[in-house]
């Protein structure tokens, strides 16, 4: 049983969670991660451990609420206990010894970046973060990433910081040189633009991967992807593989099997909430709900 202790909200669906685990604190890595059972009947979700503190004993994980598990977990409040937490999992980032890096992180997956960003910092390897929301509002864990070096912040409106997507700013970094790594993290059409800059300009780029996955342990092969023609299971080989030979396309379309059973588990969600209201009956859950890509 793990106690949560602090619920923040971050942007309009994002929220961080604070969770006691002092196990998984003492002894994970950047780019790890942990699968979330929630309780009696829940999916198990995958989540990437966004920061720890191993003297508090608790991780913080970033959820974006958007289907019935991760709003189930983004609801709960100080006190709730989660059932299990499975973890860490997953091979660490490879980190640089030194150099220039630069951390992309889209949205939600700026959560993913940002212990990538502080290894990388702790280590004396120059940090620049690009990171990018729709708006202002949707902006995540700036300050955190600015205790890492310089931060570059997007915004697709350009409500705030630098107009456009953050493959702009990074091809101004990539065109004014040294950059000798990139890390990027976020929806796939993101990396598949942020890889579509850093192969030409020859640049090594990590991107981590967040597919389907059920038990985490290279069991089910809910989480295979394509990388470099050999398939992958990204919960043990992965999460975090060479962009630049990732199949993309194969990825968006398993990342999006899956998704009338979550359309269908979020309106039972909703019509259980409307039925404890009203009192009016309220059908069997749908089958095969799904097991989550890492949100
Ligand atoms: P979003 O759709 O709001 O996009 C965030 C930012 O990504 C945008 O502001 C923009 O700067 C950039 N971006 C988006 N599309 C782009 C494109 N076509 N070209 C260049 N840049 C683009 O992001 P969101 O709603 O926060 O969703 C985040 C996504 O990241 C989800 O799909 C989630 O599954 C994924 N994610 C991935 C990981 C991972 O490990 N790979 C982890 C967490 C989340
Ligand atoms: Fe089952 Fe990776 S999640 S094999």
């Amino acid at each position: 049983m793990h106690r949560v202790l602090a619920n923040e909200q971050l942007s309009p669906n994002v929220y961080r969670l604070v969770v006691q685990a002092p196990r998984i604190a003492e002894i994970r890595r950047p780019g790890q991660f942990v699968i979330v059972h929630l309780g009696p009947g829940a999916e198990r979700i995958p989540l990437t451990i966004a920061d720890v503190d191993a003297a508090a004993g608790t991780i913080s994980l970033v959820i974006q609420g958007i289907g019935k598990s991760t709003l189930d977990l983004v609801e709960l409040v100080p006190g709730d206990v989660i059932d299990g937490i499975a973890g860490p999992l997953g091979r660490p980032t490879e980190l640089p010894e030194h150099g220039h890096a630069v951390c992309v992180g889209g949205g939600v997956g700026t959560a993913v970046i940002l212990p990538i960003a502080q290894a990388l910092h702790a280590r004396g390897v120059a940090v620049t973060s690009i990171i990018g929301g729709r708006s202002r509002e949707w902006v995540i864990l700036e300050d955190e990433l600015k205790a890492c070096g310089e931060v570059v912040t997007c915004t697709d409106d350009g409500s705030y910081g630098r107009p456009g997507f953050v493959t702009t700013a990074l091809a101004d970094e990539l065109a004014r040189g040294g950059v000798d790594e990139v890390f990027a993290v976020g929806p796939v059409p993101m990396m598949r633009a942020v890889v579509g800059l850093t192969g030409p300009a020859e640049v090594k780029t990590t991107v981590s991967l967040n597919p389907i996955m059920v038990d985490g342990t290279g069991m089910c092969g809910g989480c295979r992807v394509t990388v470099d023609g050999i398939v992958r299971y990204a919960c043990v080989e992965g999460p975090e593989f060479d962009g630049l030979r990732v199949d993309f396309n194969e990825l968006a379309d398993r990342q999006s099997t899956y998704r009338p059973f979550e359309k269908a588990a979020l309106e039972h969600r909703e019509a259980c909430k409307i039925g404890l209201r009203t009192g009016a009956p309220v059908d069997a859950p749908p089958v095969g709900a799904g097991a989550g890509a890492r949100p």
